[in-house]
């Protein structure tokens, strides 16, 4: 919007109407520019932008009420005064209601004319204000909006990383490769494509298994790390690492999605598992999936007290337990994933 507040536009056929008004305005203090017919008022607005439009209704060619018209194509809040005489006051209102500010009678009144000037500038400038003020609101929520997406996407990603590296770290005590839970990772996100998991819900699912063992943490060492077979005593307390798992997510709202696979990751599909023997569906999918390819990496990677089999090897096992420790529809999901993409996910696992 242009910023000349004292530019007035006056458009009369009539030379002498057009004078008059130009002194008239110009002793009260406004610039002005003269237009013999709409055509050319219409150039003088698009070059000037003036604040003002001041414009008789009826002249040849364009008319009055064409050019107010057309002015509010250029600008929708451009302040437009009709003259009118006295046979022609209807089309004066009409020209109201198509965006005029004001109309006033021929013969001019000079204070009339100042009036209704002055109090079409101060609406329009209002007008102004207001947009100006609506942008600069716009612009704030904007920028806001943009802060906070940037804010959002830092605290995600330094989540994804504190998940990442607490699960490395599980590892690390527990299994002795820190690689582990970011090749279970791999497999199980790839699994659970197979299966048609939405997109949306493959967060929850990764976090799950990054942290499914978290409950170690509340296992002593002695047991955790004994090289030897565990005594039933001391398998009793290994078995309650799920339930601790459960315990401490429960109390840290940002793991607490991470509880089904944490809790039911030792759960089997024929209800042998543990805790609490759940049996098929009644146990999370998260966890149906985390169970086969936990126990794919287990038995394809060296650990500690057990030598790795080939992933032939290993699928046939997991085969011949899809029903009773493995949902057999996870299982077909899970042979689904191509092999050169199981390859490649424990490819790039290895610790840095
Ligand atoms: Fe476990």
């Amino acid at each position: 919007m242009p910023d000349r507040p004292r530019l007035i536009l006056i458009v009369d056929d009539d030379r002498q109407v057009r004078d008059v008004l130009q002194q008239i305005f110009q002793s009260a203090g406004y610039e002005c520019r003269l237009a013999k017919d709409g055509a050319e008022g219409l150039d003088v607005f698009r070059l000037e932008q003036p604040a003002l439009t001041v414009t008789d209704l009826k002249m040849p060619g364009m008319t009055g009420i064409e050019l107010l018209q057309a002015v509010r194509q250029v600008d929708a809040e451009a302040a437009v005064i009709v003259l009118t005489g006295a046979a022609d006051v209807k089309t004066a209102i009409d020209s109201l209601k198509l965006g005029a500010y004001d109309f006033i009678m021929k013969p001019v009144n000079v204070d009339e004319l100042l009036i209704a000037a002055d109090r079409a500038l101060e609406r329009r400038q209002l007008l102004i204000d207001r947009q100006r003020y609506q942008e600069m609101l716009e612009h704030r929520v904007a920028q806001a909006t943009q802060h906070l997406i940037a804010a959002y996407r830092e605290l995600e990603s330094t989540y994804d990383a504190t998940l990442e590296a607490l699960g490395s770290a599980l590892d690390t005590r527990d299994v002795g490769t820190e690689s582990h839970s970011r090749r279970v990772h791999g497999y199980a996100l790839a699994t659970a494509r197979e299966y048609g998991v939405p997109d949306a819900e493959l967060r929850d699912l990764a976090h799950g298994v990054l942290l499914h063992d978290i409950g170690k943490i509340g296992i002593p060492d002695s047991i955790l790390l004994k090289p030897g077979k565990l005594t039933p005593d001391e398998w009793e307390i290994m078995r309650t690492h799920p339930e601790i798992g459960k315990r401490l997510c429960e109390k840290i709202p940002f793991l607490r999605n991470a509880i089904p696979v944490v809790y039911c990751h030792h759960e089997k599909w024929d209800g042998s598992g543990y805790p609490r023997g759940l049996k098929g569906d009644e146990i999370p999918l998260g966890a149906r999936i985390f169970s086969v390819v936990d126990a794919f990496d287990a038995m394809t990677f060296d650990r500690p007290y057990s030598r790795a089999i080939p992933f032939e090897a290993a699928k046939s096992e997991i085969r011949r337990c899809a029903g009773s420790h493995f949902d057999p529809a996870v299982v077909e999901a899970f042979f689904r994933v191509p092999e050169s993409l199981l390859a490649e996910i424990r490819r790039l696992s290895v610790a840095p």
